[in-house]
């Protein structure tokens, strides 16, 4: 229903997303996209790119006087460190010049290797440049608008960090963040609940940098107010659940993902796993008192709660660099070292946030879709009428 579409290199001249398949009618604020561009920069553990860089995309599509058209939904995001690049990622042949900045030395954990292997180049940073997760600031500019569309539903989507490296939030994993405590920790450093542990993550952060070294760790999504009946069980390829993990584990860095509590159920009893059903006729209807299967069932969105969990390698490009070989000389070499973050947790989050609301808004106009807001708003109000019924 919705596709997304990136281009763009870390160094080139911007970034350009375009998002086609949002129905006319929705209110586009820029601001919004401006916050969620501002906290995928921010986090304790970024690197010095972030102090160059503050992101302003420009929506240069698909949006007249605050409302989107119908029609595909272009954003522009410059790089503003693109003046000192002009040579290196000019798209012409440059003449007479020798370049500082080619890459022969693969870093172990990123893409240059396998990139170069695959796309027969010489010089790496023709990989590196493109596998940098500079290209997830499209991700969260697009998203941002995809939220605006949830919104409109009121399905809203936070992420908080859950562990750093070896440290727990240490939170109460049956209780469900409040909305409200989830906004608020978007303005602390690790986005973290739990402060104390908050303080001994960024300790774990300097610890690693100080060794030149990173941390990887996990965050978790969670998007409110979902309505049951989005995805289907009939066919692999629908199921929600799936489709929530292809989005996940495309985001640079993130190698597992668990939904609501998918890993630690594995070691427990049925008895302890399965949400009890339970009945509420004058207000809830259909419900349950936990939320372990985060919110899906069958593929399906069962009405609580969809809850993600993302975890996340630590950073591939390291300060005391792995050791690597020459790809001209074959000789053993250190890997490269580019500019580079020492941990990216929270940021990591706000990527999630992004797939997260691109995968529900995708499903939600699967099920109540039109070209304009006010038939998809009368099919949803069908939907919630059939809902009191039953
Ligand atoms: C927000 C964010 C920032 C990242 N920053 C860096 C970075 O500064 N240096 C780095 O080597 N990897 C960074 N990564 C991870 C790499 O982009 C990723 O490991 C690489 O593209 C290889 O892909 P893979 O790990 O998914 O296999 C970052 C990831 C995210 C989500």
């Amino acid at each position: 229903m919705i596709r997304l579409i990136t281009a763009g290199e870390s160094h080139g001249p911007c970034l350009t997303v375009i998002l086609e398949g949002m129905p006319s009618g929705v209110p586009i604020r820029i601001d919004a996209v401006q916050e969620d561009l501002s906290r995928r920069q921010q986090g304790y553990g970024r690197g010095d790119r972030m102090k160059i860089e503050t992101d302003q995309a420009q929506i240069v599509g698909g949006v007249r006087h605050g409302f989107s058209l119908g029609s595909p939904i272009a954003l522009r995001i410059d790089n503003r460190d693109w003046v000192n690049w002009q040579q290196e990622m000019n798209s012409q042949p440059v003449e007479a010049w020798e370049t500082q900045r080619a890459v022969h030395q693969p870093r172990p954990g990123h893409a240059d290797l396998a990139g170069m292997i695959k796309y027969r180049h010489q010089d790496m940073r023709n990989i590196l440049e493109r596998a940098s997760a500079r290209e997830t600031a499209a991700r969260v500019a697009a998203g941002a608008l995809l939220k605006q569309f949830l919104e409109a539903f009121d399905i809203s989507i936070f992420s908080h960090t859950v562990r750093v490296g070896n440290v727990e939030a240490g939170t109460d994993a049956q209780k469900l963040p409040e909305p409200k405590a989830l906004r608020r920790c978007n303005l602390t450093p690790m986005r973290c609940l739990n402060p104390d542990a908050e303080k001994r993550m960024m300790q774990a952060i300097d610890q690693a940098k100080e060794h030149g070294d990173t941390l990887g760790g996990i965050f978790e999504v969670i998007a409110f107010r979902v309505p049951a009946g989005l995805g289907s069980h009939t066919q692999w390829d629908r199921k929600l659940d799936g489709r929530i993990a292809q989005a996940f584990l495309s985001i640079p860095g993130v190698k597992a993902m668990e939904i609501g509590d998918g890993v630690r159920n594995a070691g427990r009893p049925g008895s302890e796993v399965h949400d009890a059903i339970y009945y509420h006729k004058s207000s809830r209807g259909f419900y349950r008192r936990t939320n372990r299967c985060g919110g899906l069932e069958g593929g399906i969105t069962n009405g609580m709660p969809v809850q993600v969990r993302g975890f996340m390698k630590p950073i591939s490009t390291l300060l005391k660099p792995l050791t690597s070989v020459d790809i001209r000389t074959k000789a053993r070499k250190d890997a490269v070292y580019e500019r580079s973050d020492v941990s990216v947790v929270p940021a990591a989050g706000t990527v999630g946030e992004a797939m997260l609301a691109f995968v529900l808004a995708d499903a939600f106009l699967e099920k109540f879709g039109g070209d304009s807001m006010e038939e998809i708003r009368n099919n949803y109000q069908s939907h919630l009428s059939w809902l009191q019924k039953i």
